[in-house]
């Protein structure tokens, strides 16, 4: 199939100042498509539309898209039924290779994501975090390289190291869930459970798509996304209703548990829980959380301390409002110019990358940085 790429043929691009709002629009001339064509609102679409600009700048994930490798991973399948992989390159494509900077309906993806989730059929209000878990999923079943999963088998890992528990852990997965949204975004989050009794310490490994990382809240207002990061890996007590079973003393007892990242993905995408779960009244915290743009190390978080875990931030998905509505926006960094734009649906403008931050920010897309050409001589010596 046609690369859709316009490798030769220059293309022109609407493109804004480098900073501030766009005004005095100029046309400039490029050898790259851009992607900065914003998406029209069907109706309380900006959930969809703020999520669909962030997959669009991910840069693996948009040039699968556009060199249409999603085509190869479903013949290989023989599926006919991949309409939504389908249409989220075709909106991606229409994207990357609009000539003009007008904005583009994503009705036709709509539609299927709808068929695949009829949660989202209708106009109501709904949580982008959500929207991309059943994006990411569908996009994956249609695309899973495993067309046979095999059974799951029951066996005993208890005697191995953790690391090997988790590494086979890992591989079993990958026999069921193999796919390039598998590469780019799952990771692998351990949990250790320890019996206050007899001290017998269990460990679970768990796949996971993203991490909904509770708010630290602060006397002074402001927190940091590592005080969020460490409440979220923070031990807890396990007591009363909630006590596990401990397989040494073969009882319900009193536990602490605490997470670690085991495994960390290529596309690192942090929710950061501002709405209440209790359904009593919904709330949001608007707490200002402030995260780096640039060499988020995440190394005090993961479970072996040697691993690599360097992120810079390319998107966010921002929600301005309450919990009962709202309106969310994106500001993403394009992969080609290496600049921030805001995504407000049909509106797409520079902004600075001090603006990134604000205690709007509501998901979180972080990618694992390349290794320092020196440091990854020395790994390898
Ligand atoms: C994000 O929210 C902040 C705080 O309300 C707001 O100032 C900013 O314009 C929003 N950004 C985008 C891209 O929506
Ligand atoms: C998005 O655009 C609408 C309509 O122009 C505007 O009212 C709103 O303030 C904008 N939101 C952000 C966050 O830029």
């Amino acid at each position: 199939s046609r690369s859709p790429w316009p490798k030769h043929q220059p293309i022109y691009i609407v493109s804004g100042p480098k900073k501030g709002p766009t005004s005095g629009k100029s046309i400039t001339k490029t050898n790259f498509p851009q992607g900065l064509v914003g998406l029209r609102n069907l109706g309380n679409t900006c959930f969809m539309n703020s999520i669909l600009q962030c997959l669009s700048n991910t840069p693996e994930l948009r040039d699968y898209c556009l060199r249409n490798v999603h085509r190869t991973d479903l013949n290989n399948n023989c599926r006919t039924n991949a309409a939504l992989m389908e249409e989220f390159a075709k909106l991606t494509q229409s994207l990357w290779t609009s000539v003009t900077n007008e904005a583009i309906s994503p009705s036709d993806f709509r539609s299927q994501i709808q068929r695949y989730a009829p949660k989202f059929v209708g106009c109501n209000q709904q949580d982008a975090q959500e929207f991309l878990r059943f994006l990411l999923d569908g996009l994956h079943n249609e695309v899973n390289r495993v067309t046979v999963r095999p059974k799951v088998s029951v066996e005993d890992f208890d005697h191995l190291s953790d690391d090997e528990k988790g590494k086979r852990m890992w591989n079993m997965y990958l026999e069921r869930e193999d796919s390039k949204v598998v590469d780019l975004f799952v990771g692998q989050l351990k949990s250790s459970v320890t019996c206050t009794v007899c001290g017998f310490r269990s460990t679970v490994f768990d796949p996971f798509w993203d991490l909904s990382i509770p708010v630290a809240q602060k006397s002074s207002g402001e927190v940091t996304l590592k005080d969020c990061l460490r409440l979220f890996t923070k031990e807890d007590v396990l007591d009363g209703e909630e006590r596990p079973t401990c397989n040494r003393c073969k009882a319900r007892r009193k536990c602490t548990k605490r997470f670690s990242i085991q495994k960390f993905p290529q596309i690192l995408v942090l929710h950061l829980k501002r709405f209440s779960d209790s359904n009593i009244r919904a709330s949001k915290l608007s707490t200002y959380v402030n995260f780096p743009l640039k060499e988020l190390d995440l190394r005090e978080f993961a479970s072996e301390s040697s691993e690599r875990a360097v992120y810079n931030l390319y998107a966010v998905s921002n929600h301005s409002g309450n919990a009962l509505g709202g309106h969310y926006t994106a500001y993403c960094r394009n992969p080609a110019l290496g600049e921030w734009y805001s995504y407000n649906d049909t509106r797409v403008s520079p902004v600075s990358s001090s603006q990134v931050r604000s205690s709007n920010a509501y998901v979180l897309f972080y990618e694992l940085a390349p290794y320092p050409h020196s440091k990854y001589q020395t790994c390898r010596l």
